[in-house]
């Protein structure tokens, strides 16, 4: 290794390990003349050593985690293997022996983070993840670095590109919710196990991550709720047009009288909110802030090459903390943990579709509920019946407590005529 020489470890060479060593390749002289210090990838952990790498060296290529660890000449590791595990260990490792870690794994930096930030700030190590929420759009360091002197009153966002992208399939070509996860599989979007993206679970990640930067706290995962577009149906989006709105799987976090709201939800918003346009597998983030007022992130929240993109400014950053012998934690968050306000004791408007028997007296039983739970109307709409005598019954409500909108959903179920509730889905950003 020549003197200036950072040698780095890459722990992951699948969709975004090859993608950060190829750029690296790539700008290597770039970044080089910008910081003064030369990336140089030294070893690549892979789980399979003997599948061939097209213009990887096989020299290049670690037999194990403890070879990069143990190797005293590796400044930084970069993990882009994904998970839990072995993942947690080999974070936690990098950091306790005193390397610097840039990472893009949201499942981790979620569920074990503040651990990991813990001992990274222990060691006065780097560990940057840029790349672990929205991929390319660089959002972490915009909520830590460019509005660390504002205070976030509340983000919006749209942080996963598959569910955006059966959305977007749903409402523009009215695909039922299996045939546009089929087609966001096919165009690789979607893996051939979808959970994570389907039931909110990789958006709850990212928002946790957010929301920990921007309100200063350590978010845990139980504390964010997280509901998935399985039951999605294309007729909801098409009532939720005619009310003048789109369906968007939402990721929200305010602050809102002393607590934290956390939610990942499809979710209404009005046609003409800057969200509305996002289409396809984009992500955008809305962030209001109190001086800042809003703005807007958008771009590719996935894929190889805005990932590397994002993984590898990371990495730009380390070389110039190690050439300036400084360094960026992020802060540890503060021991005080912020009160998160439960699901029930939130307020919200809602879209409510019920499907009932076109009888005299049904709207009026279902009026005399939702008055009773303290909820109020904006608007009703009734749709042609079925073959079966059963019509589509949409309600918009005016504000109402989540947990009087529940036990309304209860009492439906108990009328005779009330055949289905199908759809209860909450209005944001009007
Ligand atoms: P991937 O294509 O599945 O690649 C994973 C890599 O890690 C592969 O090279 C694999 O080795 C290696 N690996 C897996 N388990 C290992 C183990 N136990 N020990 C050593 N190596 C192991 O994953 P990816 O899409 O690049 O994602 C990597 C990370 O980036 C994840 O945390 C993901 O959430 C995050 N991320 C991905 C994207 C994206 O667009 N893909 C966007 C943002 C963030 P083999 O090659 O031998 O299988
Ligand atoms: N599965 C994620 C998404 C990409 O669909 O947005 C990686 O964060």
């Amino acid at each position: 290794m020549a003197q200036r020489d950072v040698a780095i470890g890459l722990l992951g060479l699948g969709t975004v390990g090859m993608g950060v060593y190829r750029l690296l390749q790539e700008r290597q002289e770039r970044i080089t003349a910008a910081v003064g210090v030369r990336p140089v990838v030294k070893k690549i952990l892979v789980r399979d050593r003997s599948r061939a790498r097209l213009g990887i060296d096989d020299g290049l290529l670690a037999n194990s985690f403890e070879e990069i660890a143990n190797d005293r000449d590796i400044q930084l590791v970069v993990e882009v293997v994904g998970g839990r595990d072995p993942a947690f260990r080999y974070a936690k490792e990098t950091l306790s022996g005193g390397k610097h870690l840039v990472m893009a794994n949201k499942e981790l930096l979620a569920t074990r983070g503040e651990e990991l930030l813990r001992i990274a700030r222990r060691r006065n190590v780097d560990l940057l993840f840029e790349a672990a929420v929205a991929g390319g759009i660089p959002i972490i360091r915009a909520m830590h670095e460019s509005l660390s002197g504002d205070k976030v009153q509340r983000i919006q966002g749209i942080i996963n590109g598959t569910t955006n992208y059966i959305i977007t399939r749903m409402t523009d070509e009215g695909q039922a919710y299996a045939r546009a996860l089929k087609d966001a599989q096919l165009h690789g979007y979607a893996e051939a196990d979808p959970t994570n993206d389907v039931d909110g679970i990789d958006a709850a990640y990212k928002l946790a991550i957010l929301a920990g930067i921007a309100y200063r706290t350590n978010v845990r995962m139980k504390d964010v709720h997280h509901e998935g577009i399985r039951n999605l149906h294309p007729e909801d989006i098409e009532y939720s047009r005619e009310l003048g709105y789109v369906v968007k799987l939402l990721a929200e976090a305010s602050d809102r009288d002393g607590a934290l709201e956390l939610s990942v939800a499809p979710s209404l918003i009005p046609l003409k909110h800057p969200l509305a346009a996002v289409k396809d597998a984009f992500n955008a983030v809305l962030v209001r802030a109190e001086w800042a007022g809003e703005l807007m992130f958008y771009g590719a929240g996935a894929g190889q090459r805005p990932t590397a993109s994002a993984v590898v400014a990371d990495i730009v950053k380390v070389l110039h903390h190690i050439q300036t012998g400084s360094v960026g934690t992020l802060p540890t968050p503060p021991s005080e943990q912020r009160a998160v306000r439960r699901l029930d004791e939130r307020e919200a408007r809602f879209y409510l579709r019920l499907r009932v028997a076109d009888e005299p007296g049904v709207l009026a039983a279902v009026a005399l509920i939702l008055a009773r739970e303290n909820i109020s109307v904006q608007c009703v709409i009734q749709k042609g019946r079925h073959a079966d005598d059963v019509v589509d019954v949409v309600f918009l409500t005016h504000e109402a407590l989540e947990r009087n909108m529940r036990r309304a959903l209860q009492k439906f179920r108990l009328l005779p005529a009330v055949r289905e509730v199908a759809a209860m889905l909450r209005v944001r950003g009007d």
